[in-house]
């Protein structure tokens, strides 16, 4: 019998990865507020590759400080990080997986601000619609500055001996925010035609190959289609770029240079169609957002929105919105399967995949190279030790509650569905399990 495709080696044009799962960018605020890196951090994405994926893609890591979204998020702004990442990598690559660090922009969509820079950049000077956090519109010498920003930051991953990097082009941050019709509104050689909106991404690769070569791997993640119209509420006129847009894009992309093509969706975060879940959890939102209430103009308003009936409104109009609440694994196949017919170079899906035969069955169909996974990830490191003693899925597969992603704000990331657990204080001893060990660095 031919060797199970789930494990096949990968081969990227500069990278080759042992399987075919990937741990999707997931991180809470475990670094320090200076954007420093530290042990639990190392700790975090070494568990990972322990449970046997073939790559790690880092979570947002800003490539400037006004790129942040929340403060305690590592940086690589400075050569002086190149150290901190350098741990990781190394941390990483003892369990025979490669690491792919995620370069980011929040540009205006942020969670919480942090002391140094209350206003942010953007395509737009729109506040973001969500949370209303406040922008400026960039003007040329900021976009070529930022252009700059993320090729320093590729140079860095590359001097910090990591396998690649991955620009975050997806759900609503600074790259979206000018691919986006529905969001980027200028009227320069940065705005209107999808050509144009295109640029600033166009530039960002072209910068990065002028400064680290061709021999890096180099991989854009992207929303394949907006739906910026999703949410009544938040609704603000047209649904943004379509699928046959984004295929342009990514066509232009690999002809600049890019490696791969990292497939989601929506133009914000977080969307309900990305993470999908099966729920809004609206307890644990309320609980958690009220670190955010003073950040943006709508975040007071928001908190308020979370409670009561309202609160129950809200739940339901997202549920309502993510589609069909029984088909989240392997939700953007379809999207993953138009991307790979038009370009050569691999795709990679995300969202919901955690049964082996999904994913076999949706490589070998073709509508994609391989699948990343960031929540049935954190619900089990070990799912990919699972698929190889031959079962199709974990005992206590991930519930999709996302009850991790609305605590993430302000709890460390974890697990947080209590079913899976026996107790309510054995979750807790798993989610802080991060910050072990810790080796005593000072005095
Ligand atoms: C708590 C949380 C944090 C995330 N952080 C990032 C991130 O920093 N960058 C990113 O591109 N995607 C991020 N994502 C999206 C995931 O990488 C992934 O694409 C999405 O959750 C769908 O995959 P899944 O169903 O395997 O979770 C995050 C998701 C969650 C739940
Ligand atoms: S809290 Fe746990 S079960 Fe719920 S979505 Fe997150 S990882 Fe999955």
């Amino acid at each position: 019998m031919p060797q199970d495709i789930v494990f096949h080696p990968l081969a990227f044009r500069n990278l080759t990865v042992k399987n075919r799962v990937l741990r999707s960018n997931i991180s809470g605020r475990f670094d320090n507020y200076d954007g420093s890196g530290n042990q639990a951090r190392i700790n975090w994405e070494a568990s990972f590759a322990k449970g046997g994926v073939g790559a790690i893609i880092s979570s947002f890591v800003p490539v400037h400080l006004r790129g942040r979204i929340v403060p305690n998020y590592a940086m690589i702004d400075h050569d002086s990080r190149i150290p901190f990442w350098r741990k990781v990598g190394e941390a990483v690559h003892a369990h025979d997986c490669k690491y792919i660090l995620q370069l980011s922009h929040g540009g205006r969509q942020r969670d919480v601000n942090g002391i140094e820079y209350p206003v942010g950049l953007s395509s737009t000077d729109k506040s973001d619609p969500v949370h209303g956090f406040r922008c400026e519109r960039m003007t040329i010498p900021q976009i070529k500055d930022v252009v700059q920003s993320f090729a320093e930051g590729a140079r860095r991953a590359r001097e910090a001996g990591l396998d690649g990097v991955e620009l975050h082009g997806a759900n609503g941050y600074l790259i979206t925010q000018f691919l986006s019709s529905a969001i980027n509104d200028r009227t320069d050689e940065y705005g209107g035609s999808l050509e144009n909106r295109a640029r600033f991404v166009l530039d960002i690769v072209r910068a990065i190959r002028a400064r680290v070569g061709n021999d890096f791997h180099l991989q854009m993640k992207i929303s394949a289609v907006d739906h910026d119209d999703v949410l009544a509420l938040f609704k603000r006129g047209p649904s943004g770029n379509t699928l046959a847009e984004s295929v342009q894009v990514c066509r232009w992309l690999e002809q600049a240079g890019v490696d791969a093509i990292h497939v989601s969706t929506g133009s914000f975060f977080p969307h309900p169609m990305n993470p999908k879940g099966k729920d809004l959890p609206i307890e644990d939102l309320e609980r958690a957002y009220d670190a955010m209430i003073s950040s943006g103009e709508r975040t007071f308003l928001n908190y308020l929105l979370f409670r009561g009936v309202t609160g129950r409104i809200a739940r339901r109009a997202w549920n309502d919105a993510a589609g069909d609440l029984d088909a989240i694994e392997g939700a953007n196949l379809p999207e993953a399967r138009a991307i790979k017919q038009a370009v050569t170079i691999p795709v990679i899906c995300t969202g919901g995949f955690q049964t082996a035969s999904v994913i076999r069955a949706a490589i070998t169909r073709g509508d994609c190279d391989a699948v990343s996974a960031a929540r049935p990830l954190v619900a089990n490191r070990d799912l990919v030790q699972i698929f190889a003693r031959g079962d199709d899925r974990a005992a206590r597969p991930c519930t999709y509650c996302n009850k991790c992603l609305v605590n993430v704000v302000e709890n460390p990331l974890g697990c947080y569905d209590e079913t899976r657990f026996a107790s309510r204080d054995e979750m807790v001893r798993q989610i802080m399990s991060v910050f072990e060990p810790q080796p005593f660095q000072g005095v």
